[in-house]
């Protein structure tokens, strides 16, 4: 069995996000994604808020499990017997920082393997950051992130 952890802070999971998911879950047979729990970013939602939101988001489809962890991800991927990493690339300007992960992430644990996706062209501008920004703002969220997202968002204002 392939299974793959797809980790980050999603914070909130975007449409770019479920678009790399969705891709992992046509290839392993489950890809588990993880909301960091230490992430040094400032925290718009609490884990638990973007736990739920990417568990409504993602419903439909069956072989993705959602889970939250403390610590280095390559701890976790041993701990839940995945084979790989799975990460998104929007541009080559992430591609340095994801170079130096996935290298330290190998340099950790020379089994589990990194494996990057390319989001789609229309994807390529969105971050969490960007989706804050524009919410914040009062712009348009709505053709960026999954729908629970979007109505969480909307009743919060
Ligand atoms: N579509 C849309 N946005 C995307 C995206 C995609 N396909 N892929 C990434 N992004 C966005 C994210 O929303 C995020 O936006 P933000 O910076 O505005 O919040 C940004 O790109 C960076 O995302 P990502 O590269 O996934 O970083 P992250 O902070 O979400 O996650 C961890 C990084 C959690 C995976 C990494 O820090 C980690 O592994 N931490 C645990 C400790 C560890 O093991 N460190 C490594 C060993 S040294």
């Amino acid at each position: 069995m392939k299974i793959a952890v797809y980790p980050g802070s999603f914070d909130p999971i975007t449409k770019g996000h479920i678009d790399i998911l969705k891709n992992g879950a046509e290839i392993f047979d489950k890809v588990i994604i993880a909301v960091a729990r230490n992430s040094e970013k400032n925290a718009f939602l609490t884990v638990e808020e973007r736990v739920e939101l990417i568990k409504k988001s993602v419903k439909d489809i069956e072989n993705v499990e959602v889970d939250s962890f403390d610590g280095l991800t390559i701890e976790y991927a041993k701990k839940r017997n995945a084979n790989v990493i799975l990460r998104g690339l929007r541009a080559v300007s992430d591609f340095e920082y994801e170079m130096q992960l996935s290298q330290a992430n190998s340099a950790l644990s020379s089994d589990i393997k990194t494996i990057f996706m390319i989001t789609k062209p229309k994807y390529n501008f969105i971050s969490s950051s960007t989706i804050k920004e524009i919410y914040l703002n009062n712009g348009d969220i709505s053709k960026f992130v999954p729908e629970p997202v979007y109505e969480l968002l909307q009743n919060r204002k």
